[in-house]
């Protein structure tokens, strides 16, 4: 048999979805949902290998070309200045990415540059420059829901997907960015040195969603 297709799956939110679409195309993946502290797990009745990452690494995994395959949300992707090929949306992990800020505020009134808070500073700087519009980024780590509240932004771009945090902080959307679900990626050189194999995996994964 030929070596496995490595295949890199985003840690947390997007893992369960994840392993139960592999699950559904018929692989066994005892040993990813029994891994403990093992990083990189077969499944071998599909001949693939899967890494378990943090969004961002996938990407670089799969840019890098050590990974053939990655399951990463399209937030990442928009967010990421990787070299790699989109080839299917997965349908699950499903949300959008929104502006957002305090509750009944007109957020383009008024002609001072704006302040916008996010964890997505690219997403963010494209989303205005479609717009024409100079802004001023803030590069927020942790829950970008405060920047406004504190004062220190007009507005945040950030993840919405039930809008509780919103709601619970009195903040609103003011306007729809983008919408974002699950991606299955490939590294150019692997889609074309792989290209049956991965060919059929994506007819399969297309046929079960
Ligand atoms: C995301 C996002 C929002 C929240 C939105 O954060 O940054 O804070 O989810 O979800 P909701 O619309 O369902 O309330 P996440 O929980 O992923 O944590 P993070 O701050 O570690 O990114």
């Amino acid at each position: 048999m030929s070596k496995p297709i490595r295949i890199a799956l985003t840690k947390g939110r997007l893992e369960k979805d994840t392993i139960a679409l592999l699950e559904k195309l018929g692989f066994d993946c005892t040993a990813v949902r029994e891994k403990g502290r093992k990083l990189i797990l077969p499944i071998p009745d599909g001949n693939l290998e899967v890494v378990l990452a943090k969004a961002m690494d996938v990407i670089t995994y799969v840019d890098r070309g050590v990974c053939d395959l990655g399951v990463v949300g399209k937030d990442t992707i928009m967010e990421s200045n990787g070299r790699f090929y989109e080839l299917v949306d997965l349908g699950f992990g499903r949300c959008k990415f929104a502006l957002a800020g305090k509750k009944g505020e007109n957020f383009y009134e008024g002609f001072g540059v704006k302040t916008i808070a996010t964890k997505y500073p690219n997403v963010t700087r494209n989303f205005f420059e479609g717009k024409g519009m100079d802004i001023d980024i803030v590069k927020i780590e942790g829950s970008v829901e405060l920047a406004p509240l504190l004062d220190l932004a007009n507005g945040i771009v950030d993840i919405v997907e039930t809008g509780t945090t919103l709601k619970e902080n009195g903040l609103e959307v003011y306007e729809d960015v983008a919408p974002i679900s699950a991606r299955l990626i490939a590294n150019t050189v692997s889609l074309k040195l792989r290209q049956q194999e991965i060919e059929s995996l994506i007819s399969l994964i297309e046929s079960k969603l």
